[in-house]
């Protein structure tokens, strides 16, 4: 991956991540408590969550965006500890959010990596986070068709997304998943491969304290 030049990126980094509002607030730069190694652009910890969606729009989406959920968090670590896992392979974050396991992909050694989510203030999100953690990536609403390892982090609180995750798998790729357990959550074929206390950033995700990092198996 090539890193950004530092200097020219964090200037046009910081005019875009301003322009960034969730719940009609301004973000900050959080650093990750559990990848120590990313910072992202979040809310704060002065959030009420069912509040802020109540004020919401009828058409507006919950900027999921401008949280780091707990699984995606473990996912992002799982890459960072296990970077064999990615590099120098095309690399897919379905349902990216803040794109934590699309720029840990990235630092990791992915050969090209894809942010994928079907909410646009996500995709600027994901831009800018990038640029902020030094990393290039690609957004797209949809997914690509060139790909050989796709990372799903909290994206099974949508039913739908199970079927499409199973479809996914092949012989010749892979589908890892970051999810935080939660007792509504599908049950799935799958290999564990790490299980680890998380916190969402900000953390409004309770009693989620814990999420596992499982190879889907068709
Ligand atoms: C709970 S957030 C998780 C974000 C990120 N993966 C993380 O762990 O922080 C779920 C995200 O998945 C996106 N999403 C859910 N279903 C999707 C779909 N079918 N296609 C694209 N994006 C999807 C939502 O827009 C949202 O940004």
């Amino acid at each position: 991956m090539r890193a950004l030049v530092a200097e020219a990126a964090g200037a046009r980094e910081d005019a875009s991540a301003s322009e960034l509002r969730a719940f009609g607030r301004r973000l900050v730069l959080r650093r990750l408590p559990l990848c120590s190694e990313i910072r992202l652009w979040l809310l704060g910890d002065d959030i009420d969550l069912e509040a802020d969606c109540d004020s919401l729009q009828d058409q507006q989406l919950p900027p999921y965006w401008a949280f780091c959920w707990g699984s995606g968090q473990a996912l992002a670590r799982f890459l960072l500890d296990h970077p064999g896992q990615v590099r120098s392979r095309r690399v897919v974050d379905f349902g990216a959010g803040c794109a934590v396991a699309a720029i840990a992909a990235a630092l990791a050694g992915a050969r090209s990596v894809w942010a994928v989510d079907s909410d646009p203030a996500a995709r600027r999100a994901a831009r800018v986070n990038a640029a902020t953690n030094g990393v290039e990536i690609e957004v797209a609403n949809c997914l690509p068709s060139d790909w050989d390892v796709l990372l799903a982090s909290d994206v099974l609180y949508e039913p739908a997304n199970r079927d499409r995750l199973l479809d996914l798998c092949a012989p010749d790729r892979r589908v890892i998943v970051g999810d935080p357990e939660r007792p509504t959550a599908p049950q799935l074929n799958a290999e564990l491969l790490a299980r680890m206390d998380v916190r969402t950033l900000p953390d409004v995700d309770s009693p989620v304290r814990s999420a596992a990092v499982f190879l889907l198996v068709r």
